[in-house]
């Protein structure tokens, strides 16, 4: 539990008139109610848009309070950080908007968690505030939606199994996507188009973009080389061509973050990197190459003035997502395979039953939430944690009996 007591509410979800907000806030309502065992209240910038929202939940959502807060104002955030022990944020691009938060959070004490992807971003926010979140006793958990639960999760999963089995966790873990049925919104594709853009800009975040150990603690940085796909590649162990990843330069940072976070569980010589499985054949080889064109060419556009407004042109814009049906269409398949450094290996299987950017990550995001409200031990101390390093297998039990995911062992040899 939070060191903090007597607040008015367990939860507050800041963002909740965002595209994902408002699947988070309806997954909360339909899953613990209003005013019951779980005090929560929705917060944003606009008083109108959060009736408005409140409206479409129907009659029973009446009692749910709202608070009206802007992410500029700081005196703002600290009103609503003063009645919650945790906050919930989808106000992104983060980069953009989402610092004053963390650090009021960090300054009263207040738990709380999000869905940056924004590595550039979590890695100035740590350095930042982390002192203070430890005076404080906050816990700060970015990432937590598609990037980078499953995976983050999915190995410390993988992890377990291996421990139980060989008696040792596996030095080197892939992740390879069979299946990520779903679509970006505007939100997202703003995110993704502000890192291109500062990227460009500044060669200093080029590097620190490319280190996969830049949000590791400074004595956790590994020597040890990090594979990293950067183009079409044939994968042996499950026979198929790949493509690089477009999450993967963040779930991997976080990945070694957890790593490091519980003293080199994995091992201080640990690789770990992810790609998308293309198929097999030439049909594989040349949806691999499609791929990383695609990605090239729409980071390359994003990057620079004179064509980024013809991408903005083509993609959704903030507000707007996958429809309810898409969502629930959805699904995910994730195949990691994990080698023991005497050559032992395991191949395990995450999969998730909505898109993953939207149907899941409201799920996973809000599961996370109340992870945080009501699973954490008073012992863990405040700073920058990542899920698996948190909330572990509390989490594991929300994500698995209430969010859909599921986890499982296919192999080991
Ligand atoms: N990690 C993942 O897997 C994952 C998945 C989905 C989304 N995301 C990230 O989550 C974030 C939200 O995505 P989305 O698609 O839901 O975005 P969105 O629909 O564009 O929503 C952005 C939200 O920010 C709010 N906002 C902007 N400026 C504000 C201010 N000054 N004060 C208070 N609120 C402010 C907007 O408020 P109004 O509603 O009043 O306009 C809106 O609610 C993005 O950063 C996206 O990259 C991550």
């Amino acid at each position: 539990m939070s060191t903090k007591t007597d607040t008015t509410y367990d939860i507050v979800v800041f963002g909740a008139t965002s595209f994902v907000g408002q699947i988070l806030t309806t997954y909360l309502f339909e899953s613990y109610g209003v005013g019951r065992d779980v005090h929560w209240a929705i917060a944003g910038r606009s008083e109108s848009k959060l009736g408005s929202l409140k409206q479409s939940l129907g009659k029973k959502a009446g009692e749910l309070p709202v608070i009206v807060a802007d992410a500029s104002d700081e005196s703002s955030l600290k009103a609503m950080c003063e009645q919650t022990r945790v906050v919930i944020s989808t106000v992104g691009p983060y980069a953009l908007y989402g610092e004053p938060l963390v650090k009021v959070c960090a300054e009263t004490g207040t738990d709380y968690c999000d869905l940056t992807g924004e590595v550039q971003w979590i890695r100035k926010m740590v350095e930042t505030y982390e002192d203070t979140a430890k005076a404080s006793g906050a816990r700060i958990v970015h990432c937590c939606g598609f990037d980078s639960i499953p995976s983050d999760m999915g190995v410390w999963f993988l992890q377990q199994q291996a421990e139980a089995t060989f008696g040792a966790p596996c030095q080197d873990v892939r992740m390879r996507v069979k299946v990520a049925k779903g679509e970006f919104s505007g939100g997202t594709v703003a995110s993704m188009m502000n890192v291109a853009k500062e990227a460009a800009a500044d060669p200093k975040l080029r590097k620190e973009l490319a280190n996969p150990f830049s949000i590791c603690p400074p004595e956790h940085r590994s020597k040890t080389r990090q594979p990293s796909l950067k183009g079409a590649e044939y994968d042996r162990d499950f026979g198929v061509w790949l493509a690089p990843f477009v999450m993967g330069a963040i779930n991997t940072r976080i990945v070694h973050r957890s790593n490091a976070l519980q003293n080199a569980r994995y091992g201080k010589e640990f690789t770990y990197d992810e790609a998308m499985m293309t198929g097999r054949g030439m049909k594989g080889r040349l949806a691999a190459y499609a791929i990383t064109g695609a990605l090239g060419g729409f980071f390359t556009a994003s990057a620079f003035k004179p064509s980024r407004w013809v991408v903005e042109k083509f993609v959704p814009k903030p507000g707007e997502g996958p429809s309810p049906e898409a969502q629930k269409n959805g699904f995910y398949d994730l195949r990691f395979v994990g080698k023991t450094a005497d050559g032992k290996t395991i191949k395990t299987k995450v999969t998730g039953d909505r898109d993953p950017g939207y149907g899941s990550t409201g799920k996973m995001l809000g599961e996370a939430g109340m992870s945080l409200a009501f699973d954490v031990d008073g012992d863990k101390q405040g700073g920058f944690w990542t899920p698996s390093s948190l909330l572990d297998g509390k989490l594991y039990e929300r994500l698995t009996s209430k969010a859909g995911l599921t986890f499982e062992v296919l192999e080991t040899s």
